[in-house]
């Protein structure tokens, strides 16, 4: 019998290079998409789908995203003496979530690496990983629990990018299954533009049985020096099943900044308090600069 997936871990020991200087003091997963910062919304994500046993990945200078699951007692009562009852269940509804635990990666060895601290908390189950930036809305994640319950075997989120794009991510050679589901046949990390097979690429969500963790102990570094997932899934390839499950939009890297701006603005469009204020302003900043 397939064992359901219950677990979650969450990638988020990464230096953030690409947003220094903020990144410098604060870690990039603690980027606020309004007042939430982007780490919550993974979380959020996973315990929609199901899954509220969340260990997360940090590292030494990550200390704020284990503050903001915590409880923060001192702040609740000062906000009960105030009458604030709302903000101060807010901040206690965070340490409520999942049931979240951490570990940390004392050196930046790569994602595989990363995924492997996992080991012990995960054991002999089936897992999901979130990775720490990629905000993903539309129900991916949730899919793709039901893809691995139904069929007991590894899944990973593929999405068609522009083909001048695709050496930024790990890239799939696929079978077509059906409309959504995909016989994944081969893949390859960060592949030049010229040597990709196809451009469905590897989106931050992935599904798998704990045979990957055998597969990561034996991966050998490779693109960037790195311990890579996408090898240790070459290698469970040989062995086991791994299907993909395609989607195409819902995806926002919170890690590039162009796509961050543009979590902030839709989520801002959407949010019921400042949305209808938020379109006002953009349609004055879009008629003083002459965009239509
Ligand atoms: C990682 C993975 C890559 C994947 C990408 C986007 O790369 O190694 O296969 O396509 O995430 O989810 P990174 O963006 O961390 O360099």
């Amino acid at each position: 019998m397939t064992k359901l997936v219950k677990k979650a871990v969450i990638p988020a020991a990464g230096l953030g290079t690409r947003f220094l200087p903020f990144s410098k003091a604060v870690p990039k997963e603690m980027l606020p998409i309004i007042d939430r910062p982007v780490i919550q919304y993974i979380v959020e994500e996973a315990v929609e789908a199901g899954l509220d046993d969340i260990l997360i990945i940090t590292s030494r200078h990550k200390k704020a995203i284990e503050d903001h699951f915590d409880r923060h007692t001192e702040l609740e009562l000062a906000l009960e003496a105030k009458s604030k009852f709302e903000d101060s269940n807010l901040v206690r509804s965070l340490s409520e979530m999942a049931n979240i635990h951490f570990v940390r990666q004392g050196e930046a060895r790569g994602l595989g690496h990363a995924i492997g601290m996992a080991r012990q908390h995960v054991g002999n189950e089936p897992f999901a990983v979130l990775l720490g930036d990629d905000i993903m809305t539309g129900g991916v994640l949730k899919g793709m629990v039901d893809t691995y319950n139904q069929q007991g075997t590894s899944v990973v989120a593929l999405m068609e990018v522009a083909k001048e794009d695709i050496s930024s991510y790990g890239c799939a050679a696929v079978d077509a299954l059906g409309t959504q589901i995909v016989e994944v046949k081969d893949l390859v990390e960060k592949p030049p533009v010229a040597e990709a097979p196809s451009n469905l690429a590897i989106m931050g969500r992935y599904l798998f049985t704990p045979a990957i963790f055998d597969e990561i102990d034996a991966t050998k570094p490779g693109v960037g020096g790195e311990i890579q997932i996408t090898d240790a899934m070459v290698s469970l390839m040989k062995k086991e099943r791994l299907l993909g499950y395609t989607f195409s939009e819902g995806r926002f890297d919170t890690g590039m900044k162009i796509d961050y701006l543009r979590a902030v603005v839709e989520f801002a469009l959407e949010r019921e308090d400042l949305g209808q204020e938020f379109r006002e302003l953009l349609k004055g900043i879009c008629t003083r600069e002459g965009l239509t």
